[in-house]
């Protein structure tokens, strides 16, 4: 401990004052300018039509829904989209200047790292023994993100270690935070061993989906991974959140009353019985580091491998090899840039790797962005193509959506991400359900409110809150239906 003690004084020492000196660097002045707005759609396919005109024009889309795109704007952005052809029905300032906000006391570096290196220096006396913990307060760089995962380790040695899924293209480790009831072995409990075969076809073909049905005498994996684009910061900060609400369910000790669990025991600990998570905070850690470095850029969503042309980064989850397609952008300096061929991220090949290593038994994956309220299941690349999933899939994401609404009322929309965001191929779960045939492949979107990806410290408790509970909710589902349970949403209790 005095080792990461004296760590954690030269870190405060040494870089606490070159961010209080350079404060506006990675947030360039030009932002205040910039506006946030988000413009309004007659129909899916004048959005559709709107977002690939944006992106070749090198806007910067933060997110679209067939009714609503928010993007940031330049003044002579602005004209530019005057001038053009597009006719949204609407436009919404939602942030007169985002340089403003983002000099606003919580969302400054300092703000963050003051409270990050101070929740982590005080990791040892707190014992992470309850929610209300300081480390929920504040985002955190990708060094403090790592040891608070150490720090869980330690504290919940029964239950939880570390895992390395691989490295960065700068060679920055890609950790998570393998979770589950270690002192438990499951043994066989059911008999019952039969295949589901169900196919769709698509333009190439039929493709065969084999689900067997197997004897659950092997933990399920289910891996959870946030922060594929480096600027959506309460991503990592839920999967924290997740990580730490799920290890407490283990602690026998009464609960203190400032303090709660968003779920039942029981349901955690069959869930710790019989499945072993992997959660992964960010699978980006360079381009998490860059949107925190002082000569960075706050706002910066792809990885950091050169692309050519002098530019950075690949746009990691468009970049999966299931329907990959460099599409009408292959700009390398683009912003949605897929990047030459699919997986052409080595961050991408480490988790798909992981995903598909035999003894990790994956049949659950939930990957998390930030922002626009959506839990999601295949397809992204085309909304004519639906998997032989879709009924349960619908299922599992409303009974989240269910738990969700219960904590703080929000209404998280559900659907496939084609209908509910707008078509994307080469994104993750289209490749985790068709190619990795991880079944029970999901993706949300967190809250973003009117500040999107630049969301204020505040709300990383509440958003955690929320999607901790639909995550447990689609976990247990999702376990229920391995097993070979019975689930009617219209009987079911809540979690
Ligand atoms: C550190 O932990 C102690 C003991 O739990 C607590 O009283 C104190 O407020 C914490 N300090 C910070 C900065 O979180
Ligand atoms: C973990 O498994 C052991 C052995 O079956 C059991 O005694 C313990 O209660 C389990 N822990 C939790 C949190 O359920």
């Amino acid at each position: 401990m005095l080792g990461l003690k004296a760590t954690l004084l030269a870190l405060v020492c040494t870089a606490l004052p070159s961010y209080i000196q350079a404060q506006q660097l990675p947030f360039a002045p030009h932002l205040h300018q910039e506006q946030l707005v988000r413009l309004s759609w007659p129909s899916r396919s004048a959005a559709e039509e709107a977002v690939a005109w944006l992106d070749d024009n090198n806007f910067d889309v933060w997110s679209t829904t067939p009714q609503h795109t928010t993007l940031r704007l330049s003044p002579s952005q602005h004209e530019q989209l005057s001038s053009s052809h597009l006719s949204p029905s609407a436009l919404d300032v939602l942030l007169p200047s985002i340089a403003d906000h983002l000099d606003s006391t919580t969302l400054t570096p300092t703000f963050n790292l003051q409270h990050s290196e101070a929740a982590v220096a005080n990791l040892s006396s707190t014992r992470l023994q309850a929610l209300d913990d300081p480390i929920h307060d504040s985002y955190h760089s990708l060094d403090a993100l790592y040891q608070i995962l150490r720090r869980f380790e330690e504290e919940f040695s029964d239950y939880a270690h570390i895992v390395k899924v691989g490295e960065s293209a700068e060679g920055k480790d890609i950790l998570g935070l393998k979770v589950t009831n270690q002192s438990y072995t499951p043994t066989v409990s059911r008999s019952q061993d039969d295949v589901v075969d169900s196919h769709f076809e698509d333009s190439d073909g039929i493709h065969a989906l084999k689900h067997k049905k197997h004897k659950i005498h092997k933990k399920l994996g289910f891996v959870v991974a946030g922060g594929q684009h480096a600027r959506e910061w309460i991503a990592p900060s839920v999967v924290l959140y997740l990580i730490h609400d799920l290890l407490l369910s283990t602690v026998y000790v009464p609960y203190p009353s400032h303090s709660h669990r968003t779920y039942s025991r029981p349901t955690a600990a069959h869930l710790l019985d019989t499945v072993e998570f992997t959660f992964i905070p960010t699978l980006n850690p360079d381009g998490y580091s860059w949107t925190w470095a002082t000569e960075g850029d706050r706002l910066w969503r792809k990885n950091r491998q050169p692309t050519g042309d002098g530019c950075y980064g690949v746009d990691m989850n468009r970049n999966w090899g299931f329907k990959w397609a460099s599409g009408s952008r292959p700009n390398p300096c683009s912003d949605a840039y897929a990047g030459e061929g699919p997986f052409e991220s080595p961050e991408l090949r480490a988790v798909r790797d992981y995903l598909l290593e035999k003894k990790n038994n994956v049949k659950g994956f939930l990957d998390v962005h930030s922002f626009g309220q959506m839990i999601m299941f295949p397809f992204s690349y085309s909304c004519s193509r639906s998997s032989p999933d879709e009924e349960n899939h619908f299922e599992g994401v409303v009974w989240a959506a269910k738990a969700l609404r219960a904590v703080h009322g929000k209404n998280f929309e559900v659907g496939s991400v084609c209908e509910v965001s707008l078509t994307a191929p080469g994104d993750s779960i289209d490749w985790t359900y068709a190619v990795g045939k991880i079944r029970w492949s999901f993706s949300v979107e967190l809250r973003g409110g009117i500040f999107g990806f630049l969301l204020p410290p505040a709300q990383i408790r509440p958003s955690g809150e929320e999607m901790s509970a639909a995550f447990v909710a689609l976990a247990d589902y999702v376990v229920r239906k391995e097993e070979g349970q019975r689930f009617d949403i219209a009987r079911e209790k809540e979690i």
